[in-house]
């Protein structure tokens, strides 16, 4: 498809499309903006390859989309705050990398980021690419008891696995040992509660949102209880006909859609270096 000289080139069934045709480090027209908004609308991950901004650049094209988030754990850029360096090192253990399991990026906020804005500078020859999974396809896939179950329910988060007490041990221990400035501390442990299927505030869409790192049980149930369904929720989103695979290259851009996506950092680069940044924009407080 194109429009205002942008061409749409869809990458898998499920979701994803490649943008052709724009120019990152120039300011969009209204027309251009109009149809990356809606290519990210309809694809839900859109991809940019071949680009070369600067951070100021990176941040005013978040910006067109909304407020630009800091992170509370990742510390971002000294003179930009609003980027989170996301790096691995050749020397960094080989068992962790940051966004290295299923996520939507923190829910564990009342108002959860609308997207995230990852730009490449330094990729593996091979490996460290990104999978993404569709929420849409995984909520209009289950039956339709358990859509009318879920409907009606509230789950709990938290960033306590990441960045609190559960995941204090992890970055204690020297084996997990990364370049990334990531702090944890008590505040990780706040819990938020969010609608297990929310509406997408612009498609009007329904999607499941429980994540793996940062949804902790269904509100009135104990962990135990909602540990199985949980699980069976996890692994039905990210069935391989719901994602797609991002390949790097330097200069490639993703933009993903955190309000109906989940993301996995493939961990597979082990002794190569792997460094992006990341702008995250604000979103609105899930119904
Ligand atoms: C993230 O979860 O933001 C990191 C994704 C990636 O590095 O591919």
């Amino acid at each position: 498809m194109e429009s205002a000289g942008i061409e749409v080139k869809q990458v898998a069934g499920a979701l994803g499309a490649e943008i052709h045709g724009v120019d990152l480090s120039q300011s969009l027209s209204n027309s251009e903006f109009d149809a990356v908004h809606q290519a990210f609308l309809d694809h839900q991950v859109i991809f940019f390859r071949d680009q070369t901004i600067t951070p100021e650049q990176h941040i005013e094209f978040g910006r067109r989309f909304g407020e630009l988030d800091v992170h509370p754990f990742a510390a971002g850029l000294d003179d930009h705050p609003e980027i989170i360096h996301v790096l691995k090192e050749p020397k960094d253990h080989s068992g962790r990398t940051f966004g290295g399991g299923w996520h939507t990026d923190v829910t564990f906020y009342e108002k959860p980021a609308l997207g995230s804005i990852l730009y490449a500078l330094d990729v593996p020859e091979s490996g460290g690419d990104t999978q993404f999974a569709n929420m849409y396809a995984a909520y209009e896939t289950l039956s339709d008891g358990l859509k009318e179950t879920l409907d009606g329910m509230t789950a709990v988060h938290s960033a306590s696995r990441a960045y609190g007490e559960r995941g204090r041990a992890m970055h204690r221990d020297k084996e997990s040992y990364s370049s990334m400035k990531v702090r944890t501390g008590p505040d990780a442990e706040t819990e938020i509660e969010h609608p297990v299927i929310r509406t997408h505030p612009e498609t009007g869409r329904k999607g499941l949102f429980v994540n793996r790192a940062f949804t902790v049980r269904f509100k009135g149930w104990t962990e135990a209880e909602s540990m199985p369904l949980l699980e069976y929720l996890y692994n039905h989103a990210v069935r391989p006909e719901f994602t797609c695979r991002f390949r790097w290259e330097k200069g490639s851009i993703a933009f993903w859609d955190n309000r109906c996506t989940h993301h996995f950092a493939i961990n597979d680069y082990h002794g190569k270096r792997r460094s992006m940044h990341r702008v995250t924009v604000c979103g609105d407080r899930p119904v």
